[in-house]
């Protein structure tokens, strides 16, 4: 783990605000910064001194877009078994995967360019429109590891994965800790048929994942993937680098946790994570990791990034409960991207029934 140095980053105040400030709300200071840095790179100096472009939906769409291969070959089997065959087919489904109907919003699904348009992917910029920033990150060929406290320890290649893994499009709420949440249909498989494969040993406690190192400083010698950089507002701050994150083996064998390769039936896009994430709904949107080079089986708690980072306010569990508020704001209610509506913040993200067994003392 390294850190980078805080440098001095003065943006006048003469400059407009960018897109990424004004559509977040309560803005922290620090975000304020970052935003304004990100503003910089991403949008251009132009566009700061000739006025506010707003990226059309059709801009945002493209700029993170991401193909598959050509043939993702054949699905290796089944994800419920016979039971699959009566599940419908996800509408435009380029992994071909059918709809899991145990999983519903119970809200309006959140537009696409919504959900594209403000992210966190903070190795990009601590603003929100990362769309903007992600170009030269080149998400394929791209491998990563399954290691730590197992039998079989493997490097998995994405274009492997995509043959050998039981797609399904799952529907799933995601909240994040900032209060901003969505909707938004996930492809992918169940975390637990990842671990298998590496047959966890009894040793197996906790499940680190890790996110490639930071732009400039990612590690070529071992093979790990790496894009042209750095972003002006990453290396603003002492940030704990690499993204790491982690569950206890039994949340990552729970169903619900679940390996993200693709998001409205088509690949992640860049700034969503691309090309593998994970996606837990039960816990804040921070605990699910984006481009991933490697899961780790460990004895022990890991380290996590936000946890390291401002231990006060991130804990490792970090499950969605409007009773316990973030220290610097209340978590009781969630507005929806796209649409501002808000919601009662629900305990569990109202996945209660699926995983509340696993906090039972
Ligand atoms: N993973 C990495 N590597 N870097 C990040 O900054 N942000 C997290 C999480 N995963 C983050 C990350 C946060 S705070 C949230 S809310 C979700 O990604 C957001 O996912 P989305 O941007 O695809 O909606």
């Amino acid at each position: 783990m390294h850190y980078h140095q805080r440098r001095i980053w003065h943006v006048p105040d003469s400059r407009h605000t960018p897109e990424a400030v004004y559509a977040a709300r309560k803005l922290h200071r620090r975000r304020f910064l970052a935003a304004m840095g990100m503003g910089a790179a991403g949008l251009g100096l132009s566009s700061l001194v000739s006025g506010c472009h707003r990226a059309t939906d059709t801009e945002v769409l493209e700029a993170g877009k991401v193909d598959l291969p050509e043939t993702l070959g054949e699905r290796a089997d089944d994800p419920a078994g016979s039971e699959y065959d009566r599940w419908e087919e996800a509408k435009d489904n380029k992994f071909g995967a059918r709809r899991n109907p145990h999983f519903e919003y119970g809200r309006p699904e959140t537009k696409q360019e919504e959900a594209a348009r403000y992210t966190n992917f903070y190795e990009f910029s601590g603003g929100k429109a990362n769309f903007a920033v992600v170009d030269d990150f080149e998400p394929h060929p791209w491998k990563f590891e399954v290691t730590g406290e197992c039998g079989k320890p493997q490097t998995f290649d994405i274009d492997d994965i995509y043959k050998m893994m039981p797609f399904e499009e799952r529907a799933y709420r995601h909240r994040c800790v900032e209060t901003w949440a969505m909707c938004v249909p996930w492809t992918g498989f169940p975390l637990s048929k990842l671990l298998e494969k590496v047959e966890p040993s009894s040793g197996a406690k906790f499940v680190a994942l890790q996110t490639f190192d930071v732009p400039n400083e990612a590690d070529e010698k071992a093979g790990l993937p790496t894009f042209d950089g750095p972003n002006m507002s990453s290396v603003l701050f002492s940030y704990p680098w690499p993204y790491t994150e982690g569950l206890t083996i039994e949340e990552a064998m729970n169903d619900l946790a679940f390996i993200a390769t693709g998001i409205y039936g088509q690949p992640l896009a860049k700034q969503h994570g691309a090309p593998i994430r994970l996606v837990v709904p039960w816990k804040y949107g921070f605990k699910s990791c984006k481009s991933i080079v490697r899961i780790t089986l460990t004895k022990e708690q890991p380290a996590t990034f936000w946890n390291t980072y401002m231990p006060h306010e991130y804990g490792f569990t970090a499950n969605v409960d409007p009773e316990v508020p973030h220290p610097r704001w209340s978590q009781e209610t969630e507005w929806m991207l796209g649409t501002m509506e808000k919601h009662p913040t629900q305990k569990y993200n109202g996945y209660g029934e699926h995983v509340a067994e696993l906090y039972r003392a």
